[in-house]
Order: C-alpha cells, then structure tokens, then sequence
C-alpha cells in the first residue's frame, strides 16, 4: 500500500513487484518503499519485504558480484572468497581510512579482485583446454604498460606462480621491472616493441639465469641487430616474429588494428627475416609467433576471426620450416564497463569463458586440420586482469546548483524583457515545455547582451538570472516526470555542477582523452532518491576537466543523478575499474600528482586489513618532477620576505606565519585537503 507523502490522497497496493523494481522511480529502503509518480509527488508506504534501494546506477549490471548496494544504501565491496558475506561499505572503508590520515581522493586496490581475476583468465584456458582435449597448455603473461605499479606487479607475479604468469616488456624500463621477479620456470617473459641492441643484450643475458625471455622481432632491421647482439654474445636467444594481421576489430581501436597496425611485419617482411634467420643458422631459435588485436575487443567474432588469420601464419610458418612452439595472440579482452553485455565501444559480448573457449576451439582445429602440433597458447591480457581491482574515490567540494528555490518579484522599472521572462512562468506546461525552454534562454541571454551594454544593471541582470533559474527548476522537474522527453539530453544544460576533488588529468586520463567510461555512482545514500542531476567537474582549473557521460541502469546519460550534498558528512563518488591504463597514462596538469593509493583485503569477517598504502605526491615531489627545486623555492621566498620586513610591509611575527604557511604548504597533499 502506498500512501502520497503530502494531503493528497492516493493508494496503490503492491501485488506485482516486478512493475515497481522496473520503474525508475521507485525506491526500497528497508522495509519503506518511495515512488516517484509525477515531477512532485513522492508517495511513500511500507513492505514487508526488505529490498535494496532501486538501483539507479546499474550497479547489479556493472557490479559483476563484486560491487553491490548494501541494506543501508552504501555501496560496498563483495568479497569473492565468500559471496554469501554481506558488502563492506565503501564510506566505512573512507572513514576508517580517514582516521588513519588517509585522505580522499584515495585509489583504493582491491587484492582479492586482482586475485578473482587472473584465477579465472587462466582457470577459463585450463578448463577450455581440458573440455576441448587440446595438446598443450596456457601461459599467460601480463603486459606491464597496463598497470607498471611495482604493487600490483609484485602482486601479479605472486598471485600468478602457480599457473606460470609470466610478463611482457614493451621497453627496456619494462623489461628491467620484469627481471627483477622471481618467476616460475615455465613462465614467459615477451619482449616486445622497438629494442635497441642494448635492449637485446639484456633479453639474451637473461637467458643464462633461467628467464624465458622471447625477443619478438618487430621488422626485418630489428632481426639484423639481433643476429649482430647473438654473435656478439656467445649466446642463443629465444625468438618470436610479430606478424601484422589484416582482420579489423571493432570498437574504439578499430582504427589502428589490421593494416593500418603500427606493428608487427607483413608477409614479405616476415618471409625476409625467416630466409635471414636461416641464413645465419637461427632459425632454430624462433618458437614464438606473435599478434595483437587491438585493445577492448568488444565483439568475440573478432577475436575468432583474427585466430583464425594468426593461425594460417602459424601452420605456414611451420610449413616453412619454422619450428615454432608457441601461439602469442596479444591483448585485447575487454571489459564490460557498461554491464551491456554487448558488443560496443565500453561493452563486450562475451565472457572470460568465452573467449578462452573460442581460442582454444578455433586454434586447435586449425592445427589439426594442417597437421600442426597444438602449440602453447599465450595472451597478453591487461585490462581484463587488473581493471576491476582499482577505484577512484573522492568527495565532492561544493555544488554549483542551476535552479532556485523561487523567484523575486519583478521590479515595474525593470527592463520589458525581464517581464518577459516572468511571464514564461504563467504558460509553463507539460505540453509547452519546449516552447518555455527556447523562450526563457532567449530572453536570459538578451538581457546578458544588454547587460553587456550597460543597458541593464546588476540587481537587475542578478533578478532576472534567478527568475531563469527558478524556471529552470521547474523545467527540469517537469521533463524528468517525462521519461520519454526529447529534452531530456538538452536538460544537460541546466545540470548542476559537483565540484570534485580529483584531477581527470591525473586518474583519469582516458576519460578525457578517449571517451572512456567507467562506472560512476555516490557511495552512500542510495537508498534516498537522487533528486538532482548534477555532471562532475574535477579541482583542475582546466574547462577539459568535467564528466558528463554517465552509465545509468536505463543507458547512459549526460548526468549523473546525485543527491543534495548533506551539511554534516562528506558526500563520496566512487568511479570504479580504473586499475588499466589510468595511473601511468596520468598526467600533472595543474601540478595535481599521484593520489593517495591503499591496497586492502577483504576479510573473512567483514572487516578489511590494510595491507599497503602509498601517500599521494606532495607538493614539493611534484615541483621536482618539472625541475623545481623546493629548498631553492623557500630561500627565494624566505628573500622575498625579507625584502617585506626591510620595507615594513611586515613585521618579523607576520614574517614567521607567512613563512610555516608557505613550508607547510610545499609538503602537503596537492588536492583540497
Ligand atoms: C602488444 C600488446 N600486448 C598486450 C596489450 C594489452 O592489451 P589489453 O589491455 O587490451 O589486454 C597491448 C595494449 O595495447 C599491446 O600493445
């Protein structure tokens, strides 16, 4: 039963749940349920089920398990080793932390989800291979460009040893991180990218402590100083060939992958160096072949396509008489950011199952049926394995709000257009909402142009601004009781702005420059209804610095749905699957450096043990980083000063509190502390 929340009488008895849970108007918390009929009315009433708040956000899509609402409206962490244990609470982990000193904005790594993770890439391959009767194995290896975090690759190679994880260097930087771990003995290290001979000295020497270190030949040159390095050396390197295939994947890379790849060798390129390495009797050494897709393949057709054509290079190859002995097919398995389950820009079609199933299917009938030896099954899953780990968690700072409460009384001097404006609030209706909208922009932005001019005053230009927000208010209200507006999207517009204390630059970086999306959603108070729409901008002071594309349960959306900040408490936003690409990729735009980073773990009780935390940047790391001296900094304050006081601009006490400001500031944190 539903009871109206103000005098106005209204019922609704709740015999079919599902009506409710599919509206997105609807609410549970605890044993109250709120609905949202029109713009206004909120009714409000009780069930005797105890259901979680609706989940505006997609949470339950995008979650995979491991992101959930709890029962009082936080989000919380799931923790996979037991699924039955309730979530920990995203605000209780920010709040424990604060009062460690730990402040937001925090990256919070998650060790269990990094852990879920590679168990099931390479549980998935294992099981692929048992099911299908293939004759080899998997041998993953993690490419550290995704992730170069000495945490997480120490964590990596720990959690990897059992299944023979092995890494991917993409330069020598990498490949001098990857033979600094203790790997298994049957784990690879691939080295890819342009090598210098330098590079290719260590790659060999490597050799002779046990690394499985497989030099990929990017072009017929790279083979040539190989071959010079070898001969130099005394001895004999492990080789893989990089092939360039034509097959285009689609989604975001679809630009750079088949022909247009900047990578890898064509078939002349490739016949060249087999005939070169033969040459100089190396052939023997090259076991590997290599390709890679492209990033985020979202459509498991692709990847069967692209085995398929990696495979004819292989059992050619072979035909050749190249003695390969291992299949590297590269990245490229996505993540579904969205929780769509199709195949789009930030969504896939097909699970980590899937995948595995279609490589080890499409790889070993196409051996079988040239008579080829199956071979070892490599990738180099990044994404996939480290994204889900990682989260950005922040506060907001203030709300700049594009509507007010009322409107003033227009003043009988002011300007006809000011009355003009008013009056749009006498024909404000559902059925003219469009015709309101165009009107009221264009007599704001007449009165701004006349402002300009100076034919209109401050206290009227600010009257008129209000009585524009006002209508704005109910403009909004009134298209979001219509779900099926076409303003809906132009109500962007009119969106709030929460202030954010994090840089895009920084932890973001692919959201700015590729359109990236994560999931994004306030950590606490889902189970009130949001009852603003707000989109995000960061605490650079660069206009680059905004969110406005969110993933909501009913798509995506130029706003994200967020509450009234609340007077006593932080109001947090989490934005989660950030552990790829984003730390390294981050820039110091306005000086804003690393956050704060935690890794924890979920325990078997629900709490969480802290296991590493890594202060962010302060202010006088990052003046380094573009060549600033701090100590010559503060001497050339402390001279300013000094100038002041011979001035009797200040006295020697303001001196010493202007001077511990200063101090003070060069060591803290860079964000709003
Ligand atoms: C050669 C190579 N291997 C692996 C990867 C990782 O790809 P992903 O993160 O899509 O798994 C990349 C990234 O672009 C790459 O260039």
């Amino acid at each position: 039963m539903l009871t109206k929340l103000d005098n106005n009488q209204l019922s609704v008895t709740l015999q079919n749940f599902d009506f409710f849970l599919t509206d997105r108007y609807v609410f549970f918390s605890g044993t109250q349920v709120f609905c949202r009929l029109s713009a206004h009315d909120w009714f409000k009433g009780s069930t005797m089920m105890s259901m979680q708040a609706k989940d505006v956000y997609g949470v339950s899509q995008w979650g995979r398990g491991l992101i959930d609402i709890t029962q009082q409206g936080d989000i919380g962490l799931r923790n996979p080793r037991m699924p039955d244990q309730a979530a920990v609470a995203l605000p209780a982990i920010l709040e424990e932390l604060n009062e460690r000193g730990i402040k937001s904005p925090v990256l919070l790594r998650v060790a269990a989800y990094l852990e879920q993770e590679i168990a099931r890439l390479n549980t998935a391959f294992a099981q692929a291979i048992t099911k299908t009767g293939y004759q080899s194995v998997y041998r993953g290896v993690f490419p550290i460009k995704v992730n170069q975090q000495a945490q997480v690759i120490d964590r990596i190679v720990d959690i990897g040893r059992p299944w023979g994880f092995g890494l991917e260097a993409g330069s020598k930087p990498e490949l001098v991180i990857a033979l600094a771990h203790r790997l298994s003995h049957d784990a690879l290290i691939v080295c890819n990218g342009v090598k210098d001979a330098e590079f290719l000295r260590l790659a060999i020497l490597s050799r002779k402590l046990g690394f499985n270190t497989v030099i990929v030949l990017e072009s017929p040159k790279e083979a040539e100083t190989v071959v010079e390095v070898t001969k130099q050396l005394g001895i004999e390197p492990l080789l893989g060939v990089r092939v360039k295939l034509t097959n285009q994947i689609s989604g975001k890379w679809e630009e750079s992958s088949g022909d247009r790849s900047t990578f890898g060798m064509n078939t002349d390129q490739l016949l060249r160096v087999v005939d070169m390495l033969r040459g100089k009797g190396l052939l023997h050494c090259l076991k590997l072949q290599h390709s890679h897709l492209g990033s985020q393949v979202s459509d498991v057709n692709d990847v069967r396509r692209a085995v398929t054509e990696a495979c004819r290079y292989y059992t050619e190859l072979c035909a050749e008489g190249v003695p390969l002995t291992h299949l590297d097919l590269g990245g490229g398995l996505g993540v579904d950011y969205t929780g769509e389950k199709r195949a789009g820009e930030n969504s896939i079609n097909y699970t980590v199952e899937e995948y595995a199933a279609n490589i080890v299917e499409t790889v070993g009938y196409a051996m079988d049926s040239a008579n080829v030896s199956h071979p070892t099954i490599v990738t180099e899953s990044g994404r996939a394995v480290v994204a889900t780990s990682s989260m950005l968690l922040f506060n907001v700072l203030e709300a700049t709000l594009y509507d007010a409460p009322d409107a003033p009384e227009v003043d009988p001097d002011d300007h006809h257009l000011v009355h003009d404006l008013a009056a749009v609030a006498g024909y404000l209706t559902t059925p003219r909402v469009q015709e309101c909208w165009n009107d009221a922009r264009f007599y704001r932005d007449e009165l701004r142009a006349l402002f300009r001019r100076g034919h209109v005053d401050l206290r009227q230009m600010a009257r008129a601004e209000r009585i524009y927000l006002r209508l704005m208010a109910r403009i909004k209200a009134l298209v979001a009781a219509e779900d099926t507006s076409a303003l809906a999207d132009q109500m962007a517009q009119v969106a709030d702005i929460y202030h954010c204390n994090f840089s895009l630059f920084q932890s973001l970086p692919d959201v700015w420059a590729i359109d990236q999306l994560h999931p994004i959603a306030p950590l606490q108070m889902l189970d009130q209804p949001p009852d603003r729409r707000a989109i995000l901008s960061d605490i650079t002071c660069d206009s680059d610095g905004r969110i406005d594309r969110f993933i909501l349960a009913d798509g995506l959306a130029p706003s994200l749905p967020v509450h009234d900040l609340p007077d006593d408490r932080p109001y947090y936003l989490g934005v989660f699957f950030v552990g790829a690409y984003q730390e390294t990729l981050g820039d110091l735009h306005n000086l804003f450096g690393d956050t704060n980073v935690v890794t924890i773990d979920l325990r078997s009780d629900g709490g969480f043990d802290l296991l590493h935390e890594q202060e962010g940047d302060t202010i006088a790391q990052v003046m380094t980083y573009v060549e600033f001296d701090p100590v010559d900094c503060i001497a050339a304050f402390r001279s300013i000063l000094e100038g002041a006081i011979s001035a009797k601009q200040v006295t020697p006490r303001e001196r010493k509190q202007i001077m511990s400001a200063y101090r003070e500031s060069i060591t803290g944190y860079t964000y709003y502390e």
